[in-house]
Protein backbone atom coordinates (compact mmCIF):
# COMPACT_ATOMS: atom_id res chain seq x y z
CA UNK A 1 0.00 0.00 0.00
CA UNK A 2 0.90 3.32 -0.76
CA UNK A 3 0.83 4.88 2.72
CA UNK A 4 3.23 2.74 4.04
CA UNK A 5 6.27 4.32 2.16
CA UNK A 6 8.37 3.78 -0.82
CA UNK A 7 9.77 0.24 0.43
CA UNK A 8 6.09 -1.12 0.21
CA UNK A 9 6.18 -0.52 -3.80
CA UNK A 10 9.82 -1.84 -4.46
CA UNK A 11 8.97 -5.01 -2.25
CA UNK A 12 7.13 -8.22 -3.45
CA UNK A 13 6.01 -11.02 -1.39
CA UNK A 14 6.75 -14.12 -3.38
CA UNK A 15 6.03 -17.98 -1.84
CA UNK A 16 6.27 -16.27 1.72
CA UNK A 17 9.43 -13.71 1.50
CA UNK A 18 10.14 -10.59 0.41
CA UNK A 19 11.63 -9.96 -3.14
CA UNK A 20 12.26 -7.20 -5.56
CA UNK A 21 10.15 -7.15 -8.62
CA UNK A 22 12.78 -6.45 -10.41
CA UNK A 23 14.35 -9.79 -9.21
CA UNK A 24 11.12 -11.71 -9.64
CA UNK A 25 12.13 -13.35 -13.35
CA UNK A 26 15.42 -14.18 -12.20
CA UNK A 27 14.00 -16.32 -8.89
CA UNK A 28 11.19 -18.02 -11.33
CA UNK A 29 14.23 -18.45 -14.22
CA UNK A 30 16.16 -19.87 -11.45
CA UNK A 31 13.12 -22.05 -9.73
CA UNK A 32 12.27 -23.54 -13.73
CA UNK A 33 15.37 -23.63 -15.10
CA UNK A 34 18.20 -24.44 -12.64
CA UNK A 35 19.39 -28.19 -13.04
CA UNK A 36 21.56 -28.96 -10.05
CA UNK A 37 24.10 -31.57 -9.78
CA UNK A 38 25.35 -34.20 -6.90
CA UNK A 39 28.35 -32.50 -6.70
CA UNK A 40 27.23 -28.72 -7.02
CA UNK A 41 28.48 -27.07 -3.34
CA UNK A 42 25.38 -23.76 -2.47
CA UNK A 43 26.31 -21.27 0.04
CA UNK A 44 23.22 -20.28 1.22
CA UNK A 45 22.96 -16.52 3.60
CA UNK A 46 20.51 -14.27 4.66
CA UNK A 47 21.96 -10.84 3.48
CA UNK A 48 24.52 -9.35 5.03
CA UNK A 49 25.05 -12.65 7.06
CA UNK A 50 28.65 -12.86 5.59
CA UNK A 51 28.23 -14.32 2.06
CA UNK A 52 31.40 -12.73 0.62
CA UNK A 53 33.57 -14.26 3.43
CA UNK A 54 32.12 -17.36 2.97
CA UNK A 55 32.14 -17.42 -0.71
CA UNK A 56 36.35 -16.26 -0.42
CA UNK A 57 36.37 -19.36 2.27
CA UNK A 58 35.02 -21.70 0.03
CA UNK A 59 36.57 -21.19 -3.00
CA UNK A 60 40.08 -21.31 -1.14
CA UNK A 61 39.26 -24.49 0.41
CA UNK A 62 37.67 -26.45 -2.59
CA UNK A 63 40.17 -25.08 -5.08
CA UNK A 64 43.55 -25.53 -3.60
CA UNK A 65 45.16 -27.84 -5.08
CA UNK A 66 44.44 -25.67 -8.62
CA UNK A 67 45.16 -22.63 -7.35
CA UNK A 68 48.12 -23.22 -4.24
CA UNK A 69 46.76 -21.06 -1.65
CA UNK A 70 49.88 -18.94 -1.29
CA UNK A 71 50.53 -18.20 -4.94
CA UNK A 72 50.81 -15.12 -6.24
CA UNK A 73 47.81 -15.67 -8.96
CA UNK A 74 45.08 -16.86 -6.61
CA UNK A 75 42.06 -15.15 -7.95
CA UNK A 76 40.86 -14.03 -4.65
CA UNK A 77 43.66 -11.31 -4.96
CA UNK A 78 42.39 -10.51 -8.43
CA UNK A 79 38.69 -11.09 -8.56
CA UNK A 80 35.79 -10.06 -5.76
CA UNK A 81 34.66 -13.27 -4.46
CA UNK A 82 31.08 -12.64 -5.84
CA UNK A 83 32.74 -13.04 -9.16
CA UNK A 84 34.13 -16.26 -8.51
CA UNK A 85 30.91 -17.45 -7.05
CA UNK A 86 27.93 -16.44 -8.11
CA UNK A 87 24.65 -16.20 -7.20
CA UNK A 88 21.82 -18.27 -8.74
CA UNK A 89 19.10 -15.82 -8.59
CA UNK A 90 20.02 -12.47 -8.53
CA UNK A 91 21.24 -11.66 -11.91
CA UNK A 92 18.83 -9.68 -14.36
CA UNK A 93 19.09 -12.33 -16.95
CA UNK A 94 18.59 -11.77 -20.66
CA UNK A 95 14.83 -12.91 -22.10
CA UNK A 96 14.27 -15.12 -18.51
CA UNK A 97 17.44 -16.98 -19.35
CA UNK A 98 19.20 -18.21 -16.13
CA UNK A 99 22.95 -18.37 -17.11
CA UNK A 100 25.16 -21.42 -18.50
CA UNK A 101 26.11 -22.58 -15.71
CA UNK A 102 26.61 -26.39 -16.98
CA UNK A 103 30.05 -25.23 -18.58
CA UNK A 104 31.06 -24.48 -14.88
CA UNK A 105 33.65 -27.10 -13.72
CA UNK A 106 32.71 -29.85 -10.69
CA UNK A 107 32.06 -29.08 -8.13
CA UNK A 108 30.47 -25.95 -9.24
CA UNK A 109 30.35 -23.47 -6.81
CA UNK A 110 27.19 -21.24 -6.66
CA UNK A 111 25.21 -19.01 -3.96
CA UNK A 112 21.56 -18.04 -3.31
CA UNK A 113 19.80 -16.16 -0.81
CA UNK A 114 16.51 -18.29 -1.03
CA UNK A 115 14.49 -19.57 1.42
CA UNK A 116 14.97 -23.37 1.46
CA UNK A 117 11.21 -23.67 0.44
CA UNK A 118 11.96 -21.82 -2.72
CA UNK A 119 14.86 -23.37 -3.67
CA UNK A 120 14.63 -24.95 -7.22
CA UNK A 121 13.12 -28.33 -6.91
CA UNK A 122 16.42 -29.69 -8.23
CA UNK A 123 18.63 -28.64 -5.59
CA UNK A 124 16.18 -30.01 -2.58
CA UNK A 125 16.13 -33.47 -4.52
CA UNK A 126 19.89 -34.25 -5.50
CA UNK A 127 23.12 -34.82 -3.57
CA UNK A 128 24.11 -31.43 -3.57
CA UNK A 129 25.67 -29.82 -0.28
CA UNK A 130 24.09 -26.76 1.41
CA UNK A 131 26.52 -24.48 3.32
CA UNK A 132 23.97 -21.95 5.58
CA UNK A 133 25.98 -19.26 6.94
CA UNK A 134 23.68 -17.53 9.98
CA UNK A 135 24.70 -14.37 11.99
CA UNK A 136 22.93 -12.40 14.74
CA UNK A 137 20.33 -10.70 13.76
CA UNK A 138 21.23 -7.41 15.63
CA UNK A 139 24.57 -7.34 13.62
CA UNK A 140 22.79 -8.54 10.27
CA UNK A 141 20.10 -5.73 10.49
CA UNK A 142 22.75 -2.77 11.15
CA UNK A 143 24.85 -4.43 7.91
CA UNK A 144 22.01 -4.62 6.04
CA UNK A 145 20.97 -0.64 7.37
CA UNK A 146 24.31 0.15 5.99
CA UNK A 147 23.78 -1.40 2.65
CA UNK A 148 20.37 0.00 2.04
CA UNK A 149 20.77 3.27 3.29
CA UNK A 150 24.26 5.19 4.12
CA UNK A 151 26.48 3.15 0.90
CA UNK A 152 22.99 3.35 -1.09
CA UNK A 153 23.61 0.39 -2.98
CA UNK A 154 20.03 0.01 -3.47
CA UNK A 155 18.19 2.69 -2.22
CA UNK A 156 14.87 1.78 -0.46
CA UNK A 157 13.65 4.98 0.94
CA UNK A 158 14.40 4.07 4.07
CA UNK A 159 14.48 7.36 6.36
CA UNK A 160 15.56 6.32 9.67
CA UNK A 161 16.82 3.06 11.57
CA UNK A 162 13.79 3.14 13.82
CA UNK A 163 11.57 2.58 10.65
CA UNK A 164 13.56 -0.30 8.95
CA UNK A 165 13.67 -1.93 12.37
CA UNK A 166 9.93 -1.68 12.40
CA UNK A 167 9.66 -3.45 9.14
CA UNK A 168 12.60 -6.02 9.86
CA UNK A 169 10.71 -6.92 13.13
CA UNK A 170 7.36 -7.38 10.75
CA UNK A 171 9.33 -9.64 8.45
CA UNK A 172 9.34 -7.24 6.08
CA UNK A 173 12.90 -6.96 4.41
CA UNK A 174 14.38 -8.68 1.24
CA UNK A 175 14.49 -12.54 1.56
CA UNK A 176 13.06 -11.97 4.89
CA UNK A 177 11.38 -12.92 7.41
CA UNK A 178 15.06 -13.29 8.89
CA UNK A 179 13.54 -15.91 11.60
CA UNK A 180 11.90 -17.98 8.62
CA UNK A 181 15.16 -18.18 6.22
CA UNK A 182 17.04 -19.34 9.51
CA UNK A 183 14.91 -21.27 10.97
CA UNK A 184 13.85 -23.47 8.05
CA UNK A 185 17.84 -24.09 7.53
CA UNK A 186 18.55 -24.94 10.77
CA UNK A 187 15.78 -27.82 10.56
CA UNK A 188 16.99 -29.08 7.35
CA UNK A 189 20.50 -29.16 8.81
CA UNK A 190 19.54 -30.95 11.97
CA UNK A 191 17.47 -33.79 9.22
CA UNK A 192 19.86 -33.91 6.52
CA UNK A 193 23.56 -33.26 8.25
CA UNK A 194 25.05 -34.40 5.09
CA UNK A 195 23.46 -32.14 2.77
CA UNK A 196 22.55 -28.96 5.12
CA UNK A 197 25.78 -27.42 7.43
CA UNK A 198 24.74 -24.53 9.54
CA UNK A 199 27.47 -22.52 10.50
CA UNK A 200 27.21 -19.19 12.79
CA UNK A 201 29.18 -16.01 11.71
CA UNK A 202 29.92 -15.43 15.38
CA UNK A 203 32.06 -18.59 15.82
CA UNK A 204 33.94 -18.33 12.65
CA UNK A 205 35.22 -14.89 14.25
CA UNK A 206 35.63 -17.08 17.67
CA UNK A 207 37.01 -20.08 16.40
CA UNK A 208 38.02 -19.81 12.73
CA UNK A 209 40.51 -23.40 12.32
CA UNK A 210 37.73 -25.20 14.04
CA UNK A 211 34.83 -23.93 11.85
CA UNK A 212 37.23 -23.85 8.83
CA UNK A 213 37.53 -27.50 9.22
CA UNK A 214 34.38 -28.84 10.08
CA UNK A 215 33.53 -26.79 6.63
CA UNK A 216 36.12 -29.02 4.65
CA UNK A 217 35.20 -32.11 6.23
CA UNK A 218 31.60 -31.82 5.66
CA UNK A 219 32.61 -30.98 2.03
CA UNK A 220 34.84 -33.73 2.07
CA UNK A 221 37.99 -32.31 1.27
CA UNK A 222 39.47 -32.63 5.01
CA UNK A 223 42.91 -31.33 5.67
CA UNK A 224 45.29 -33.86 5.46
CA UNK A 225 47.85 -33.67 8.15
CA UNK A 226 51.17 -32.24 6.11
CA UNK A 227 48.71 -29.31 4.80
CA UNK A 228 47.87 -28.62 8.70
CA UNK A 229 51.69 -28.74 8.99
CA UNK A 230 52.11 -26.35 6.43
CA UNK A 231 50.02 -23.93 7.71
CA UNK A 232 47.44 -24.27 4.53
CA UNK A 233 44.53 -24.05 7.24
CA UNK A 234 45.89 -20.50 8.50
CA UNK A 235 47.15 -19.20 5.33
CA UNK A 236 43.20 -19.27 3.82
CA UNK A 237 42.13 -17.86 6.99
CA UNK A 238 44.78 -15.30 6.57
CA UNK A 239 44.38 -14.45 2.73
CA UNK A 240 40.10 -14.64 3.24
CA UNK A 241 40.08 -12.60 6.59
CA UNK A 242 38.67 -8.87 6.61
CA UNK A 243 41.85 -7.07 6.75
CA UNK A 244 43.31 -9.22 3.77
CA UNK A 245 40.52 -9.05 1.25
CA UNK A 246 39.04 -5.12 2.18
CA UNK A 247 42.34 -3.85 1.50
CA UNK A 248 43.43 -5.16 -2.62
CA UNK A 249 42.82 -3.12 -4.91
CA UNK A 250 40.33 -4.72 -6.49
CA UNK A 251 38.30 -4.81 -3.27
CA UNK A 252 38.95 -0.94 -3.16
CA UNK A 253 38.58 0.07 -6.08
CA UNK A 254 36.70 -2.06 -8.71
CA UNK A 255 33.04 -2.78 -9.49
CA UNK A 256 31.61 -6.37 -9.99
CA UNK A 257 30.46 -7.67 -13.19
CA UNK A 258 26.82 -6.86 -11.89
CA UNK A 259 27.86 -3.15 -11.43
CA UNK A 260 27.98 -2.83 -7.56
CA UNK A 261 31.04 -1.40 -5.98
CA UNK A 262 33.00 -4.14 -4.48
CA UNK A 263 34.21 -2.02 -1.54
CA UNK A 264 30.28 -1.79 -0.46
CA UNK A 265 30.73 -5.51 1.19
CA UNK A 266 33.57 -4.98 3.39
CA UNK A 267 32.72 -2.55 6.54
CA UNK A 268 33.64 -3.62 9.70
CA UNK A 269 32.91 -7.41 9.76
CA UNK A 270 33.10 -7.29 13.47
CA UNK A 271 30.48 -9.08 16.11
CA UNK A 272 28.97 -6.85 18.35
CA UNK A 273 28.81 -2.97 15.98
CA UNK A 274 24.99 -3.28 16.87
CA UNK A 275 25.96 -1.36 20.07
CA UNK A 276 27.39 1.31 18.19
CA UNK A 277 23.65 1.81 16.91
CA UNK A 278 20.83 0.12 18.87
CA UNK A 279 18.83 1.85 21.76
CA UNK A 280 17.83 -0.04 24.58
CA UNK A 281 13.96 -0.17 23.14
CA UNK A 282 15.37 -0.89 19.92
CA UNK A 283 16.95 -4.27 21.73
CA UNK A 284 13.98 -5.05 23.39
CA UNK A 285 11.93 -4.38 20.48
CA UNK A 286 13.94 -7.13 18.12
CA UNK A 287 14.46 -9.13 21.33
CA UNK A 288 10.51 -9.92 21.36
CA UNK A 289 10.00 -11.37 18.09
CA UNK A 290 13.85 -13.24 17.90
CA UNK A 291 12.98 -15.21 21.48
CA UNK A 292 9.31 -15.54 20.46
CA UNK A 293 10.05 -16.75 16.80
CA UNK A 294 13.12 -18.85 18.01
CA UNK A 295 12.02 -20.05 21.32
CA UNK A 296 12.81 -23.91 21.93
CA UNK A 297 14.80 -24.46 18.38
CA UNK A 298 17.63 -24.60 19.86
CA UNK A 299 19.80 -21.85 18.13
CA UNK A 300 21.24 -19.31 21.03
CA UNK A 301 22.71 -16.20 19.15
CA UNK A 302 25.82 -14.99 20.22
CA UNK A 303 25.56 -10.68 20.07
CA UNK A 304 29.40 -10.52 21.60
P1 LIG B 1 29.32 -5.35 8.38
O1 LIG B 1 28.41 -4.47 7.61
O2 LIG B 1 28.81 -5.64 9.75
O3 LIG B 1 30.72 -4.88 8.39
P2 LIG B 1 27.37 -10.07 2.90
O4 LIG B 1 28.68 -10.54 2.39
O5 LIG B 1 26.42 -11.18 3.21
O6 LIG B 1 26.80 -8.99 2.08
O7 LIG B 1 27.67 -9.47 4.36
C1 LIG B 1 28.45 -8.33 4.50
C2 LIG B 1 28.99 -8.29 5.91
O8 LIG B 1 30.09 -9.22 6.03
C3 LIG B 1 29.55 -6.93 6.24
O9 LIG B 1 29.36 -6.78 7.64
C4 LIG B 1 31.01 -7.10 5.87
O10 LIG B 1 31.87 -6.15 6.43
C5 LIG B 1 31.26 -8.50 6.41
N1 LIG B 1 32.44 -9.14 5.79
C6 LIG B 1 32.87 -9.04 4.51
N2 LIG B 1 33.99 -9.73 4.33
C7 LIG B 1 34.30 -10.28 5.52
C8 LIG B 1 35.38 -11.11 5.98
N3 LIG B 1 36.34 -11.48 5.16
N4 LIG B 1 35.37 -11.49 7.27
C9 LIG B 1 34.39 -11.11 8.10
N5 LIG B 1 33.35 -10.32 7.74
C10 LIG B 1 33.30 -9.92 6.46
Amino acid sequence: PKERGWLFSHIYNYQGFWIAPRQLQAVRACQQQFLAQDSDIILVTFPKSGTTWLKALVFALVNRMNYPISGKNHPLLFKNPHDLVPFLELKLYVDGQLPDFSSYTSPRLLSTHLTYGSLPKSVQDSQNKLVYLCRNPRDTFISLFHFANILKIENMGISSIEEMLDLFCKGVSFYGPFWNHVLDYWKESMEKPKKVLFLMYEEMKEQPEIQLKRLAEFLECPFSIEEENCGVVDEILRICSFENLSNLEVNKNENLSTGEKNKAFFRRGEVGDWKNYFTTEMVEKLNHIIEQKFQGSGIRFLYI
